[in-house]
């Protein structure tokens, strides 16, 4: 946004005005319905967190048995994410319940303000955002555990792609970034988890768009998922708007579920098109423990580019 100087910091401020009131006095800000799937062969606990300041949707943690799925209202203008626990049980002798992947600590099925342990795979949303929008994506900045797809449903403005992860990451893992469990490969770590260094987190010196680059284990999700957010400054092909949508929340979506959601939006991309480019974790949450100032950073650059091209 600095490339942008005094003027430009003006003019955005001047714009800046009539967008708040018009998203504040925009009659469309309704609950929005999540619909989440589990096409995956094995139940799964589908965890929410929702952002600070945000209303809290009815459940921050559920079961979900194969082929079951559960429709949730969201409240208006909610933030948060939403990731899928596996092999969750209750400890017959102490009572608690945790989970092999995306545990999120609160020893009870639902999270109740707890986020995912690392590694997860994340649906993160920002309803009724910038210019009235919803800002989505699917991250693996935090590393990887399911298959997760996100499908706007009769939405408009925005790109409205579907985005998310089909592939199943786990055995092709690199292996000192696997997580076992029963012999196998069940999750798969980020760099900046499995090392912890500067420049796989985007910390320290490289806490830039410009200093923190793709690396070969970030290239390894970005190429086995072009849509998902593979590192932190990632946003350029990982963010995605739509405006009064519902969304399909699908967990080992079969190849056929994406096709079929591809058809029903004619004005979304497969998931294997678009290359990597380079960007940001947008649209985290900051109780995940690993978000950051370049969460802001993205989301300021994504509204700098809308306000410039409404200046036009
Ligand atoms: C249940 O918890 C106890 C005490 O922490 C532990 O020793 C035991 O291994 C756990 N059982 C299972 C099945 O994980
Ligand atoms: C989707 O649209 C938003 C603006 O509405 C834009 O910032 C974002 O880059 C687009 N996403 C992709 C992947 O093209």
């Amino acid at each position: 946004m600095s490339e942008l100087g005094h003027h430009g910091r003006d003019r955005l401020l001047t714009l800046f005005f009539p967008v708040v009131v018009l998203v504040a006095s925009t009659p469309g800000a309704e609950s929005a319905t999540f619909t989440i799937v589990n096409e995956c062969s094995y139940t799964i606990w589908p965890g929410i967190l929702s952002n600070a300041g945000t209303q809290q949707p009815p459940t921050t943690g559920f079961t979900l048995q194969p082929g079951q799925s559960s429709a949730i209202p969201f409240p208006a203008s909610w933030s948060g994410r939403i990731w899928g626990r596996t092999s969750c049980a209750q400890n017959a002798t102490t009572g608690l319940f945790t989970c092999q992947t995306g545990d999120c600590g609160s020893s009870t099925v639902e999270c109740s303000g707890a986020g995912a342990v690392p590694p997860a795979t994340l649906a993160e949303f920002t309803l009724d955002g910038a210019n009235g929008l919803d800002f989505y994506d699917v991250s693996l900045v935090d590393g990887y555990n399911l298959p997760m797809l996100v499908a706007p449903q009769g939405g408009k403005g925005g790109n409205c792609s579907i985005t998310g992860c089909v592939a199943d990451l786990n055995p092709g893992c690199p292996k000192e970034l696997q997580v076992e469990g029963d012999g196998m490969s069940v999750a798969c770590k980020s760099a900046c988890e499995a090392f912890g260094d500067a420049q796989y987190c985007c910390s320290g010196s490289y806490s830039t768009p410009s200093t923190c680059k793709p690396s070969a284990y970030s290239e390894f999700f970005k190429s086995a998922c072009p849509k998902a957010y593979s590192y932190a400054y990632d946003d350029g092909t990982s963010i995605f708007t739509c405006a009064s949508a519902d969304y399909v929340i699908t967990f080992c979506p079969s190849p056929s579920t994406s096709i079929r959601a591809a058809a029903d939006y004619p004005t979304a991309a497969t998931l294997t098109d678009t290359p990597a480019a380079a960007g940001n974790d947008g649209l985290q949450v900051s109780s995940g423990g690993r978000t950051s100032t370049a969460a802001y950073v993205a989301l300021a650059a994504v509204l700098a580019v809308s306000f410039r091209i409404r200046s036009h």
